[in-house]
């Protein structure tokens, strides 16, 4: 196994030459220290069956199983699909998920620790993932932006997200918001939160996701908000990764914004992601739950 490290200041490594079938815990172990270290990592040449990709990913912690069965892989709840793309004919998974900033789970309390991503059909052109360093955007914030969130709290929430479904067709959509709402109620998180095994703090905010910020007027949150977003979206902060053939994503879900991008408009496109609880707090001072165990 090779491990290629970023420039200095930069995020994401490449792993050449690593065999997912015969990882052991000793490897998982160093690439979630690398992973910590490089926030994103991107192994080269990988080949897996639904099955070993579902393996692979329990040596990292606990797969998750999306709250939203309708995303399900339909063998394996693990493996959450993305896909414009039918399978044996049907429908699977849904289309288009994730074209906006965001850190996953975000909106539960017990937010997804890390994420991998297994693209299974690559269109032809353009088709990325892009990410937002979310400690270099803390560190890099303007003073005064830092000092009105640092002590403060944000409230996420993903119903603006909810895809409509073939069975919604004739119903409300305040019926449909009710219905995601109890399923999915939102919750609050520090606006700055701390790595628990890096020590580093990270801004935890994203454009998806967050609504307001706690216990602040309606008007002066949003605005603060916008001013937060634009300074997210500086391009020094953004690193792309270009789907290639082979390739598979793993990320911390504490220190990055992500969304998924390009595929131009009827070109197939397919991915399966899995996601992990790695079993630590998502941040100091952030309950562990039972789901994340
Ligand atoms: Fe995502």
């Amino acid at each position: 196994m090779k491990v290629e490290t970023p420039p200095e200041g930069r995020i994401g490594a490449r792993i050449h030459g690593f065999h997912p079938n015969t990882c052991t815990k000793e490897q998982a172990a160093t690439l979630r220290q690398l992973v910590y270290r490089h926030k994103l990592l991107v192994f080269t040449g990988i080949d897996l069956d639904d099955q070993d990709y579902i393996d692979l990913a329990r040596q990292f912690g606990k797969p998750q199983v999306y709250f939203q069965d309708h995303y399900h892989h339909p063998a394996h709840p693990e493996i959450f699909v993305s896909s414009n793309v039918p399978m044996d004919g049907k429908k699977v998974g849904v289309a288009g998920t994730g074209r906006f900033w965001h850190s996953d789970y975000q909106f539960f309390d017990e937010p997804l620790s890390t994420t991998f991503v297994l693209p299974k059909i690559i269109p032809e052109g353009h088709r990325a993932t892009l990410f937002v360093d979310m400690v270099a955007a803390l560190r890099t914030l303007p003073a005064n932006l830092r000092r009105a969130l640092e002590s403060r709290s944000c409230f996420h929430e993903a119903v603006m997200y909810y895809k409509v479904q073939p069975g919604d067709i004739d119903r409300a959509i305040a019926e449909l918001m009710a219905e995601f709402r109890r399923l999915s109620p939102g919750a609050h998180h520090p606006a700055v939160i701390t790595h628990p095994v890096t020590g580093q703090q990270a801004l935890y905010i994203s454009e998806g996701f967050t609504m307001g910020v706690d216990g602040m007027p309606h008007e002066a949150s949003q605005q603060l908000l916008q001013d937060v977003f634009a300074h997210l979206r500086s391009p020094a902060l953004v690193h792309e990764h270009e789907w290639g053939a082979g390739d598979l994503m793993y990320w911390d879900n504490r220190q990055l914004n992500h969304m998924s991008a390009g595929g131009a408009p009827g070109q197939g496109s397919r991915s399966y992601r899995i996601g992990v609880y790695d079993g630590l707090p998502f941040y100091e001072g952030c309950k562990l739950l039972e789901t994340a165990l």
